[in-house]
């Protein structure tokens, strides 16, 4: 076998949702993802014959490790990216994980009605508040760290805004959806200084994917 001159170039992929997708994109390119399929508990694993090497990590974390230099690029759900803010460069839509941002709240209320401070519970507060500052709306903002749709059937919140996918989470839980915010999806983000340093690879891997994006 060759010895590998360069290093991998390493990958945060984010666990979960995104996973299954990513590794299927990657396989369709001529990446190897074997390992992926068969990883057990582990977080680092070689793909495409080891010229890749992935990081399992939350959505959060892959920023981190994207703008930390301590992986050169990232797969991870533009959502995160809206909250989180960026200092790395964002380079492909990879078209999947589509979901948008709403705002929903109890079915057949009126959100809007009566002059109260409305309070909102959200994993996103970033994106709440900027959502709200655009319509020049005052709002009490509640972070949750998951099953957000608990929080105005508890009493705790009036409305939420949270990621809507199919639409089930909201309806089988008796709330609705008064704004759609923005539409959302995966995104392959780079650290700049890889951007730089190692720039033909990362844009012949851009090209691969992209090629294999469209009906994917
Ligand atoms: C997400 C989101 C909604 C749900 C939307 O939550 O926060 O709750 O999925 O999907 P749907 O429109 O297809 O029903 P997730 O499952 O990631 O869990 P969490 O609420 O614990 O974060």
């Amino acid at each position: 076998m060759m010895e590998r001159r360069t290093k991998p170039l390493r990958m945060a992929l984010t666990k979960g949702r995104l996973e299954k997708k990513t590794a299927a994109l990657f396989e369709k390119a001529g990446f190897d993802c074997q390992s992926l399929a068969d990883k057990g508990r582990r977080l680092i694993l070689p793909i495409g014959g080891g010229e890749i090497e992935a990081v399992l990590a939350k959505a959060a974390d892959v920023i981190t490790y994207v703008e930390q230099g301590v992986c050169d690029l990232g797969v991870v759900g533009k959502d995160t990216i809206l909250e989180q803010g960026h200092q790395f460069f964002e380079i492909l839509d990879l078209g999947f994980g589509r979901c948008g941002f709403a705002l929903a709240a109890p079915k057949g209320r009126d959100f809007y009605g009566g002059y109260q401070v409305k309070t909102i519970a959200t994993k996103y507060p970033s994106v709440a508040r900027r959502f709200f500052e655009s319509k020049h709306m005052d709002v009490r903002i509640i972070k949750i760290e998951g099953s957000v749709e608990l929080a105005p059937l508890l009493g705790l919140s009036d409305g939420i805004v949270d990621i809507v996918e199919t639409g089930a989470t909201l309806k089988e839980n008796g709330l609705e959806v008064i704004e759609p915010i923005v539409q959302v999806s995966a995104r392959l983000i780079v650290n700049t200084a890889s951007m730089k340093l190692r720039k033909a690879e990362i844009e012949s891997l851009a090209a691969k994917l992209e090629k294999e994006l469209d009906g994917f």
